[in-house]
């Protein structure tokens, strides 16, 4: 079955891609995968200027959303925030009286992070579970009526070699395309 449209979305946020390691490997897998498309969105709005109105239909038009970016103090980056703040609004995204736009699709974090997934515990260096981390992310997949997935996370990233990042990108890829499959988390 081909679609007109890519069925998954993801939106990439880094501060600078041209100086990236993991993100720019990890969107580079991407390239010409079926039913994916990346919207690098410090590269559509470098002015930082966002067209809400495109950004609309270009989730609504897909099932499948995720997020990617470098973990920045335990957070997205500032622009993907900013993304989130002035496109998921009232009467749109929530509050329209019954389901929300994305309501019935999936969200997925896809992120990278300096700590390694030891130091990611309780008891380990950053004190939290990483799952704890992105909670906020996740009451917002559930306040727009979203199926949160499984996030793809690379810890520890100064400690990957070329080669470990290679096939990681290549799992990333692998994992989005037979998305299909949703893998919930409760
Ligand atoms: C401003 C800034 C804040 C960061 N904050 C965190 C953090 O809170 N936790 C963490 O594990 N790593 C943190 N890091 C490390 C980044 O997550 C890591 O450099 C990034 O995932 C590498 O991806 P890239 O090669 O695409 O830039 C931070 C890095 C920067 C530059």
């Amino acid at each position: 079955m081909t679609y007109e449209k890519p069925k998954t979305l993801i939106l990439l946020d880094h501060p600078d891609i041209s100086q990236s390691r993991v993100n720019r490997a990890l969107a580079a897998a991407l390239e010409g995968a079926p039913d994916l498309a990346v919207r690098d969105l410090r590269r559509l709005y470098p002015d930082g200027r966002i067209d809400v109105a495109a950004e609309r239909a270009a989730v609504e038009a897909v099932e499948n959303i995720v997020l990617q970016y470098p973990t920045h103090w335990y957070a997205p980056p500032a622009f993907l925030k900013t993304w989130l703040d002035e496109v998921l609004i009232r009467g749109w995204a929530y509050g329209t009286g019954g389901p929300g736009a994305l309501a019935g699709k999936t969200l997925r974090v896809a992120t990278s992070t300096g700590g390694t997934t030891e130091a990611y515990s309780p008891s380990g260096f950053h004190g939290w579970d990483y799952s704890d981390i992105l909670i906020p992310l996740q009451a917002t997949a559930r306040r727009l009526g979203m199926q949160w997935l499984s996030p793809f996370i690379l810890h520890g990233v100064r400690d990957l070699t070329d080669e470990q990042l290679h096939g990681q990108a290549q799992d990333y890829r692998t994992m989005l395309v037979s998305g299909s499959v949703p893998d919930p988390v409760s």
